[in-house]
């Protein structure tokens, strides 16, 4: 094996679905991972889809087991001060919804039809690195199994997440870096027990934010804003429940079952963007290129969303012979991007305690959680975003 057309480094969703819409239209590809398919499968990520994501994966023919087992939600709710605000998502935007599924899943549909469709994908790939890709002829090496490999390719698409090296191996000077660290994290658990709600709650409260979201009839998720010097093995499932329901509403927090943990873990929140997203031969999509906090559910839709630009600007530049998407493909994405970036720091911004607010910084989360509940304009503003805005 020496020789492909995309190079794809990383496989999560971002280059799982690259690679298949990649190989259903003709273009050769090979996956470059440097884990496991479980260790890949592991990890437990979000779980909702926009309507143009579940679009992309059925345009990649792997949305069967998703509109079979996805839950559709027409609304979710925002929960401050005692009370609950419902965001008609269907009501407010003419109808659209989201689907609640869960990335894992995403991820091993997108992995069995790629084995289906016999493509090519290394695992386990260590000292994955790049070169070339300022010239006209990129390369990818990695080692497997003590074989040293170099694979010639016309393009590397750099879909190996935040800790990837597609990214750090840009030139300092050609690229900027943007970013925002907050400073706390989510304490999440996942539990095989009935969801408190039929939808997706989002809490405002002055312990700190708390969240109601689902995998299935039967799987919870829930989380708890938590510090950072927090350790997981302080927190009890007791505990953990505890002080979620303690930071919802009463009638929801009857309603929360509790159950033993499956699994526990406590995530930072960041917001981050490296542009441009292309460099010579070498594209970003994904994680690679952006980070959000997880208040809006915007991390895998907003790789989708690269992976539609970047796929499209391909597909252009085999069948139609034109370099026009892909030179456009950089900022067509960070466009949609940035528009993701603000509506999630905004979310987040309006949902936490920040240990430097102040009592006025309280207030005004709380009047700005009263202006979008009472106002038209503002929580059709909050819908559009949440759904997604248009590719
Ligand atoms: N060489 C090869 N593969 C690598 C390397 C490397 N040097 N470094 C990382 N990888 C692999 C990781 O093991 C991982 O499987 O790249 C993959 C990147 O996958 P994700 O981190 O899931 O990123 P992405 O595919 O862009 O998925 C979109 O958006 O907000 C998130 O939760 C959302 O994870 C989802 C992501
Ligand atoms: C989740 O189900 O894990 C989830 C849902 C919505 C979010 C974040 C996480 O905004």
């Amino acid at each position: 094996m020496t020789r492909t057309q995309i190079a794809i480094v990383g496989g999560g969703p971002s280059g799982l679905l690259l690679g298949q819409l990649l190989t259903r239209a003709g273009i050769d590809n090979v996956i470059i991972e440097r884990r496991s398919p479980d260790y890949v499968l592991q990890r437990i990520r979000a779980g909702v889809l926009e309507q143009g994501t579940v679009g992309m994966l059925e345009q990649a023919g792997v949305a069967e087991r998703l509109y079979r087992e996805g839950l559709v939600h027409s609304g979710f709710a925002l929960a401050f001060a005692g009370r609950e605000h419902r965001i008609d998502l269907a009501g407010l935007t003419g109808g659209q919804h989201v689907t609640v599924y869960g990335q894992t899943e995403v991820t091993r549909d997108l992995m069995e039809a790629r084995a289906a469709i016999g493509a090519r994908t290394i695992y386990e790939a260590e000292d994955v690195h790049l070169e070339g890709f300022d010239t006209a002829t990129p390369r990818v090496h990695w080692t497997k199994d003590g074989v040293a490999t170099v694979l010639d390719c016309d393009f590397i698409a750099g879909c190996d997440g935040f800790h990837g090296i597609c990214r750090a191996s840009i030139p300092t000077e050609a690229i900027s870096l943007f970013e925002r660290i907050y400073p706390f994290g989510w304490l999440g658990v996942l539990a095989d027990v009935k969801p408190a709600t039929d939808e997706l709650i989002y809490a405002n409260h002055a312990d700190g934010f708390a969240m109601c979201s689902m995998r299935s009839p039967t799987r919870s998720r829930y989380y708890v804003q938590v510090s950072l010097q927090e350790r997981v093995e302080d927190w009890s499932d007791d505990r953990f429940f505890d002080t979620l329901r303690h930071r919802l509403p009463a009638h929801v927090a009857d309603c929360v079952v509790a159950g033993a943990s499956i699994e526990k873990s406590i995530a930072p929140l960041r917001s981050f963007v490296a542009e441009p997203m292309r460099f010579g031969r070498l594209f970003l999509a994904g994680d690679a290129a952006h980070i959000v906090p997880p208040t809006g559910a915007k991390g895998l839709n907003l790789a989708v969303g690269d992976v539609h630009y970047l796929f499209e600007a391909l597909r252009e530049f085999y069948l139609e012979h034109s370099a026009a998407g892909i030179d456009a493909y950089s900022t067509k994405a960070l466009a949609r991007v940035w528009k993701a970036e603000r509506f999630s720091w905004w979310m987040t911004s309006m949902l936490h305690r920040f240990p430097t607010d102040s009592a006025f910084d309280q207030r005004i989360q709380l009047a700005e959680l009263d202006y979008v509940a009472g106002s038209i304009a503002a929580s059709t503003s909050v819908a559009e975003n949440y759904v997604g805005l248009p590719y």
